[in-house]
């Protein structure tokens, strides 16, 4: 079996349904639970015992040598982050706690367990760590995508954490020869997506008849992946990526912000119009920019391509439309996440109009 950590979330929780799609190898779960972390994600797997839920931190070293000791996993994947960058810049202290001092806490039981493993299970163990490509810094509008080799720069509390967490992982590799791989990925999309994050928050406040947020000019430049075609990337490079090594994993979907956002708009427009026959795209509001905000990202994954033959299989057109799609066919799910919890996050980011 494998250990999953932060299974409850976005890419977690698509990670660990397509893992149970595609082969039969059972997953514990483990996960704190956080806001972001949400059951309901995992809702198609509520009677299927192939998928064990464990509730806790990642900063429980007892609780995870416990889990190791027990389940005795062939790999662990770990995804459990405080992953919004605008709530890195409200409240640092939780992201550093649980994305450097969480992955040191994961990373030291892994060590402690592969270390007494017999030769053959030591030899196949893994711990895949999956970052992020903030930790490159920004990009200036002509330069080449990030490769693996391009320098850290980390610009935000959440960038710099995660790069804390990518330097510790490395490090494991090479003082202990703990069997770590590393991905670092561009911007994910996709069903289960927390509506912090742009692309479900403007297609929900589009339906709500809200603002749709727009940071500064609004011509910040991301590269979008398709969510399963990331969890694909990371069973690749289980199943085949060399110790020690990292790959960059991205979409090669370069857009800037309000480019994507007329995008929601013009296809809400057709799937769901508004009742005043008015365009979606008459919400844009243009807001005071994110501090310290990156200009572009954007990735070359030509080595991952080239060396274990992953490549995106959706396009940005088909899964935009998708995502759209799902959204406005999931309206329990998105009723529940938008708690009281959620509604406070809005005012005190937004203000009210967004509440
Ligand atoms: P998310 O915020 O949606 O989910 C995070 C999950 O981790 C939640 O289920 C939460 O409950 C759990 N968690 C948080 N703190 C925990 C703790 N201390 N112990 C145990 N569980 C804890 O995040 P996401 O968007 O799914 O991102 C997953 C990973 O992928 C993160 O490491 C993130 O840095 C990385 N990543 C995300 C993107 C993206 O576009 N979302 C892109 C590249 C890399
Ligand atoms: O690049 C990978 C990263 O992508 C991951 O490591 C992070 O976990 C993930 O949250 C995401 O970070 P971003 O900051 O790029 O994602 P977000 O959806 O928050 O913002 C996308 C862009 O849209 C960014 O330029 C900020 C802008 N934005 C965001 C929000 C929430 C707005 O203009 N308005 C908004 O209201």
């Amino acid at each position: 079996m494998i250990l999953v950590t932060g299974g409850a979330g976005f890419i977690g929780a698509n990670f660990i349904l397509d893992w149970l799609a595609v082969c039969d190898e059972p997953v514990v779960n483990l996960d704190k639970l956080t806001y972001a972390g949400n059951l309901e994600n995992l809702a198609a797997l509520a009677h299927d015992n192939r998928h064990i839920l464990v509730e806790g931190d990642i900063v429980d070293r007892a609780l995870v040598d416990a889990l190791l000791a027990r389940h005795r996993p062939r790999a662990l994947v770990h995804f459990a982050a405080e992953s919004h960058v605008d709530r890195s810049i409200h409240g640092p202290g939780a992201f550093i706690r649980t994305n450097v001092e969480g992955v040191f806490t994961l990373l030291e039981a892994a060590r402690a367990h592969w270390s007494a493993l017999p030769r053959t299970e030591k030899a196949a163990f893994r711990f895949h760590h999956v970052s992020t490509d903030e930790v490159y810094g920004s990009l200036a509008p002509e330069a080449a995508p990030f490769a693996e080799t391009h320098p850290y720069a980390p610009n935000s509390p959440y960038s710099a954490s995660k790069a804390a967490s990518d330097h510790l992982a490395r490090a494991w590799f090479h003082t202990y020869g703990l069997p770590v791989t590393i991905s670092n990925c561009s911007n994910n999309y996709g069903p289960f997506h927390f509506p912090e994050k742009l692309i479900p928050l403007v297609i929900l406040n589009a339906l709500a008849g809200k603002p749709l947020p727009v940071y500064g000019d609004g011509l910040q430049v991301r590269d979008w992946l398709y969510v399963s075609d990331h969890c694909a990337a990371i069973r690749r490079i289980l199943a085949a990526g060399a110790p020690g090594e990292t790959y960059n994993v991205g979409g090669g979907n370069e857009m800037p912000n309000l480019a994507l956002v007329r995008t929601i708009c013009a296809l809400l427009d057709t799937l769901k119009p508004r009742a005043d026959g008015q365009p979606y795209a008459r919400q844009i509001t243009h807001v005071a920019d994110r501090p310290g905000h990156d200009r572009r990202y954007a990735i070359d994954a030509r080595k991952i391509e080239r060396e274990l033959g992953w490549k995106p299989r959706e396009t940005f057109s088909s899964g935009i439309e998708k995502t759209v799609r799902w959204y406005l066919e999931h309206e329990a799910w998105v009723a529940h996440v938008q708690s009281g919890a959620y509604r406070e996050w809005m005012t005190r980011h937004y203000g009210d109009a967004h509440d």
